[in-house]
């Protein structure tokens, strides 16, 4: 089959379940949300919602596409049969979703044979759809999404995130300390996949972490390299758990070598 027309039907599945997701998160959170479990660690949340927007986005998914594969934050698994797999963060920004702050999204990546090939983030606060497809661009409702020029490392507006555990916490804490006063400012907005697609639209002039899943980084990953920056790990490396770096040529390498020789990527 032809790939253009296997992506766009893709990147459909992709944004119907990615606003329905939206949608609920927006219009259904309780006033009385609270914590249903925690995960890795007593600061690691999940909240019913976070369940109930993974039924929704499976649910659209299997309708459509019975024979994909599925990787969800919330337990959804599925080998799968046809080549695809749905890469889902149903709600990235748990915590900001708990506390009533703004930045949370809904992340949902296709990948087709091992690569992601179609990436969607939906950010229902700022009322914006992120979208990309491999080889075809990365838009902002409908729009191509516009990333700055590379600032020196003096001057870059640096997003960044805090895994959960205590232990990698720590770590995390000494490489903010020494970057912190050789950048512009830093960021932490409490969404990964959010930090990613402010990149690829020039409202970030740089993001790194270490500690992401899968889920956290798929889509965001895509409509940044589609935005025309760069993403990686360590030198050499593609972003990944080990430490995820996104920014435009320029920036991205001594921002990369930067972390690298700090030990961003151990804990
Ligand atoms: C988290 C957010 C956060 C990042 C954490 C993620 P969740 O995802 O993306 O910004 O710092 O590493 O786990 O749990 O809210 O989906
Ligand atoms: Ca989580
Ligand atoms: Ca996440
Ligand atoms: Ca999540």
């Amino acid at each position: 089959p032809d790939r253009t027309a296997e992506f766009a039907q893709l990147l459909e599945v992709a944004l119907d379940a990615a606003r329905r997701a939206g949608a609920l998160l927006r219009d259904g959170r309780p006033a009385d949300l609270g914590v249903a479990a925690t995960k890795s660690s007593q600061v690691d949340v999940v909240t019913e919602m976070d369940i109930a927007a993974e039924k929704l986005i499976t649910t659209c998914i299997d309708r459509l596409r019975p024979d994909d594969g599925l990787l969800g934050e919330e337990g959804a698994s599925r080998e799968g049969t046809s080549g695809v797999r749905w890469v889902i963060d149903p709600l990235d920004g748990t915590v900001n979703y708990l506390y009533g702050l703004p930045s949370w999204a809904v992340s949902i990546a296709a990948e087709k044979d091992g690569e992601v090939v179609v990436g969607v983030v939906e950010v229902p606060m700022r009322g914006e759809t992120y979208q990309a497809v491999l080889g075809g661009g990365a838009l902002v409702n409908g729009v191509p999404a516009r990333r700055r020029p590379a600032p020196e490392l003096s001057h870059a507006l640096v997003g960044t995130g805090f895994g959960y555990l205590s232990q990698r916490r720590a770590a995390q804490a000494e490489v903010v300390r020494t970057l912190l006063p050789q950048v512009r400012d830093i960021r932490r907005a409490g969404s990964a996949a959010i930090d990613l697609v402010d990149v690829g639209c020039g409202r970030l002039d740089a993001y790194y972490e270490r500690g992401l899943n899968p889920w956290d980084l798929a889509a965001g990953d895509l409509f940044a390299r589609e935005a025309g920056a760069l993403t990686g790990g360590r030198p050499g490396e593609r972003a990944s758990g080990e430490l995820t770096v996104a920014a435009p040529t320029g920036l991205f390498e001594p921002l990369q070598q930067q972390l690298d020789a700090l030990g961003a990527w151990h804990d």
